[in-house]
């Protein structure tokens, strides 16, 4: 029987499946977390890790049998892709079972931040609410403004078609030409800074990769709108989360919206006392169907590297080589 590692308890019904066609060795169960169970099982085939989880060059050269990394989310920055390409371990990710939850939680940040609902929400355990009043917690109208989203994959268009149905109009930023979109939906492609001097709501759909670190920088921030949303259920390090704070506490835009953090789990402690941020424990794909269905997508990438047969969800990097 192959040995897997998986770095984390998660869905029951992919655990049972794990443990009845591999010998299952569950990190969380061991002294030391996950580092320490890839120090101790250096034979194990297979490791199922969590975005949480760095799986660093150290890590995968030193598992001598390692064939498959199985990451349980669509984003893979936490592994070391470059030294995985180099050793032939294939990697997966769990992309499309987790774009409609993590759309409608951008949708949902979108809302909350323009009707500040948290405000709302904590205005009245407080007991402040004595009666209904013109100008209390005045937020932003969505229909008709423009929202702006950067990176136009599945889970950037899901959030735009959801938008729409709020009355939005939408504008995209995208590195590579998506003539179907544009034609399809109407969206417009255009360039960062037209999106970014344009948006009324700018919301991140970008993968991090080194190259777009801090891609929202405090001089990004200056040039969006004063009243603009900025919202983000990517990846915490495309933003600078000092700058961002900093031009929340001046009002240089009218709040935002984060599922995700610089430094996760920390978070910045100015964000943490503005009302104008609205903090979620990066929830995107926290459906309990969803991540069911995620934790069974590793199982079947396990299930597929270990007999010799190719992944069906390969990240784009070993796609890429595979068709060299
Ligand atoms: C969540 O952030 C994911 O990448 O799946």
């Amino acid at each position: 029987m192959h040995k897997v590692i998986l770095a984390h308890r998660y869905h029951d019904d992919a655990v049972e499946r794990l443990r009845r066609e591999f010998r299952l060795v569950i990190a969380d169960e061991e002294e030391g977390g996950l580092p320490e169970c890839m120090r101790r099982h250096p034979d194990a085939e297979g490791l199922i890790s969590f975005l949480s989880d760095p799986v660093d060059a150290a890590a995968i050269g030193a598992m001598k049998n390692l064939k498959i990394i199985a990451n349980f989310a669509v984003g893979y920055n936490n592994i070391d892709v470059g030294r995985a390409l180099e050793r032939n371990v294939l990697v997966t990710h769990t992309p499309d079972v987790l774009t409609h939850a993590t759309a409608d939680l951008a949708m949902a940040l979108v809302l909350a931040v323009a009707r500040r609902l948290l405000e709302g929400d904590a205005f009245m355990r407080s007991g402040g609410f004595h009666g209904w009043q013109a100008d209390l917690l005045l937020g932003k109208e969505l229909s008709g403004a423009i929202l702006g989203i950067v990176g136009m994959g599945r889970i950037g268009l899901a959030t735009a078609l959801r938008a729409r149905a709020f009355g939005m109009k939408i504008v995209f930023y995208s590195r590579s030409p998506k003539p179907l979109i544009e034609k399809k939906h109407g969206f417009a492609r255009v360039t960062f800074l037209e999106l970014i001097r344009s948006a009324d709501v700018v919301s991140l759909h970008l993968p991090y990769s080194p190259g777009v670190h801090h891609l929202f920088s405090h001089d990004v921030f200056a040039l969006m709108k004063k009243d603009a949303i900025f919202i983000n259920t990517a990846r915490g390090p495309l933003m600078d989360e000092q700058a961002l704070a900093a031009a929340l506490e001046k009002n240089e835009l009218f709040g935002a919206g984060l599922d995700v953090y610089e430094h996760e789990p920390a978070v910045n402690d100015t964000l943490r006392r503005l009302p104008n941020a609205t903090l979620l424990p990066h929830l995107g794909s926290a459906t309990g169907e969803t991540r069911r269905q995620m934790a069974l997508m590793t199982v079947q990438s396990v299930r597929q590297a270990l007999a010799g047969k190719r992944p069906r969800h390969l990240i784009p990097e070993w796609k890429e080589k595979l068709k060299k």
